[in-house]
């Protein structure tokens, strides 16, 4: 049923409060936008036991401003490792943020975007015409990047992508907003662990061996002295990679990013690169299969010299879907959001609260016409990479990586898809797509 025929709000209203978060969150799958669209007319903030949803662009904004309101607490059981996510607005974070930026220097994304395009047609052209789009093609272009320009070299890439996994699915979709059967739960979580410590391991080693290229000043100066002579490591002959770069960057102690910070962090960039990109290149690629005008006009911008166009598709495509229609946080203080509006509510300390960052995509006030599709949309009104304090880390890489990916898989003649993306839960699992070789 839509909500121009039944509405959604009086369903959520009489069903008894036990059930209520569950029928929200089948609503929410089974007609994100509909749902959305009810909301945002009649109830832009919407109060449950569990969470507080809010689904007006102003409202979105007015959050996700306020990271030590609205903050990322929840993030803190998932993060053992203090990474800067789970930082609000501290030093940590503004610290680590900002190294981090610098060294995923933008400069390099033109390099980058032609290593994933050759990356993504080596991988197709061995494919042979026939691939699982989700993990032989989306996840494993990321996990490559994550080896080869990122630098976290030595594991298989399938390893790379297990220990992504499940951080991502943890930390995502096993709060306590989401309907998982407490087994579920536990089974997520002690997978993340095994993930964690099998990653903590790799990134000491990693991290070691990188050392030993790069920097001596842990060692004991005899040590030093037998080490140079042995091996003579010439700075200009090192790869270039993040991990190499970090390792060859020297902070003062005052600055508080040793090897341990480093080894953090190394471990972030696995994390937040592979499932995120790989679900959005599968489900723009999936969104575009599926229509077949959109898709002609894809295939030939495609082919121009110029990508902005076909990146302009691509990001319209996300809007429709996202990673993931929410971002969460929760409350560290009272606040009334929307404030002086008929819709002012004044969310309680320690409420967890769903900032619909789809939604806000829809609203008119982001998006004349939102239900049509336009590419060329103004690129500041999305939340694909987030908003705010916590806005992406990796977005400008992600933004060469994913429509790259998109670009060269619609580049195959003849390209169709056997079916549809089956999903375990949240994440896509399998999407078999076909080509004229
Ligand atoms: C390319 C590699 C990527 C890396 C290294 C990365 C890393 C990160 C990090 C560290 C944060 C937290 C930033 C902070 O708390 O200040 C973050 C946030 C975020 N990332 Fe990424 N990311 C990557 C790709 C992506 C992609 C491809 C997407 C979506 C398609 C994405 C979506 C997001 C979103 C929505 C947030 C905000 C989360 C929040 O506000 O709670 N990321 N990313």
């Amino acid at each position: 049923m839509t909500p121009a025929t039944y509405s959604y709000l009086q369903q959520i209203d009489n069903e008894p409060e036990t059930t209520r978060l569950a029928l929200v969150r089948r609503i929410m799958a089974e007609d994100t936008l509909g749902f959305f669209s009810e909301l945002r007319a009649k109830r832009p903030i919407l109060v449950l036991a569990e969470c507080t949803l809010v689904a007006l662009y102003d409202d979105v904004i007015e959050m996700l401003n306020m990271p030590n309101v609205f903050t990322a607490a929840l993030y803190i059981p998932k993060m053992g490792n203090g990474y800067l996510m789970m930082h609000d607005d501290d030093a940590l974070h503004y610290r680590e943020k900002s190294i981090m930026q610098g060294l995923l220097n933008r400069d390099d994304l033109p390099k980058v975007r032609k290593m994933v395009a050759g990356i993504a047609a080596s991988i197709l052209k061995d494919a042979g015409g026939k691939i699982d789009a989700v993990a032989g093609y989306c996840r494993l272009v990321p996990a490559t990047i994550v080896r080869d320009y990122f630098g976290l070299i030595g594991m298989d890439r399938k390893d790379l992508m297990e220990w992504s996994h499940w951080a991502q699915v943890d930390t995502f979709y096993n709060q306590p907003f989401d309907i998982v059967t407490p087994e579920e739960r536990k089974q997520i979580t002690d997978s993340h662990n095994a993930a964690s410590e099998q990653l903590g391991k790799y990134l000491g080693a990693l991290i070691l061996t990188k050392a030993l290229a790069t920097k001596l000043e842990f060692l004991a100066e005899p040590l030093r002295k037998l080490w140079r002579l042995i091996v003579r490591p010439k700075p200009d002959a090192m790869p270039d990679d993040i991990v190499t770069r970090m390792m060859r960057t020297s902070f003062p102690a005052e600055v508080g990013f040793d090897l341990k910070r480093v080894a953090v962090n190394a471990g972030g960039l696995l994390i937040g690169t592979i499932e995120t990109t790989g679900q959005a290149a599968v489900q723009a690629i999936q969104y575009l299969l599926q229509r077949p005008d959109l898709l002609a006009m894809a295939k030939n911008a495609a082919g121009l010299d110029d990508p902005s166009q076909f990146d302009a598709i691509v990001w319209e495509a996300l809007r429709f879907v996202p990673i993931s229609p929410y971002m969460f946080r929760q409350t560290a203080s009272e606040y009334t959001i929307a404030k002086g509006t008929d819709r002012q509510t004044t969310i309680p300390p320690a409420t967890n609260v769903l900032a619909l960052t789809q939604s806000a995509m829809f609203d008119e006030k982001a998006f004349a016409d939102p239900t049509e599709f336009r590419a060329g949309r103004n690129w500041y009104h999305y939340f694909t990479f987030g908003y705010g304090a916590h806005e992406c880390l990796g977005k400008y890489v992600g933004m060469v990586m994913i429509p790259e990916i998109v670009r060269q898989i619609l580049l195959q003649p003849s390209l169709a898809a056997n079916g549809d993306i089956v999903y375990d839960g949240h994440m896509p699992k399998s999407y078999e797509l076909t080509w004229r070789n």
